[in-house]
């Protein structure tokens, strides 16, 4: 398991192919996220799946967004915001669900750990790989209005999914600051 977790890897938009994932993997990234904790059994979070025929739409939400909250928009972005629906293969909107029964820290850590079995899981997949966004406009008003979310609910990002031609494993972390008593 230990293993499992090292070789667990962020992989980019740069680094995707454009293969679209069966639904079937998509589905099992879903399931894994309600086996994270959460006091009380909160499961203080939902998600919203763009599919490959959706992705066009979300990127025009993302764009317009972005156009308006920004008087001189930076071309770079912009492009990219525009290449999202041939690169991805599925976006996740990350939404935290407080259920206001525990304090909010505790629903953001079980958030938190329901996108790291998400990943996991992810990295079992030969072909696919993805990264936690949360840039592209996230919680933005029109984002907002666009994944018709609640007052308290709060848009945490995307899980962006696509298609890769060569998996990456390596990556290098500093000792854990721990201290044995
Ligand atoms: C809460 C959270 C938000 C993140 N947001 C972004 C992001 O907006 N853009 C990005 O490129 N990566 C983002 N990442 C992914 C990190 O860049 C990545 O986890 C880090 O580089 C370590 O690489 P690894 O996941 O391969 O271990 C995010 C990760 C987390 C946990």
């Amino acid at each position: 398991m230990l293993k499992q977790i090292q070789e667990r890897r962020s992989h980019f938009l740069k680094e995707f192919n454009g293969d679209k994932a069966p639904n079937d993997l998509i589905h099992s990234l879903i399931k894994s996220a309600n086996w994270a904790p959460s006091h009380k059994l909160t499961l203080p979070f939902r998600f919203i799946v763009f599919s490959p025929q959706k992705l066009s739409i979300l990127a025009q939400y993302i764009e317009e967004s972005y156009i308006d909250r920004h008087s001189e928009p930076n071309i770079d972005k912009l492009n990219k915001i525009k290449s999202l629906p041939t690169k991805l293969s599925h976006a996740i909107a990350i939404v935290l669900k407080p259920s206001n029964k525990v304090p909010l820290w505790e629903e953001y850590a079980s958030l938190g750990a329901a996108v790291q079995n998400m990943y996991l899981v992810l990295s079992e997949s030969p072909n696919f790989g993805g990264y936690w966004t949360t840039g592209n406009e996230i919680d933005a008003p029109k984002m907002r209005e666009a994944l018709n979310l609640a007052s308290e609910e709060v848009h945490c990002g995307y899980l962006f999914i696509g298609g890769l031609n060569q998996k990456r494993t390596l990556a290098q972390r500093p000792d854990t600051d721990v201290r044995w008593v």
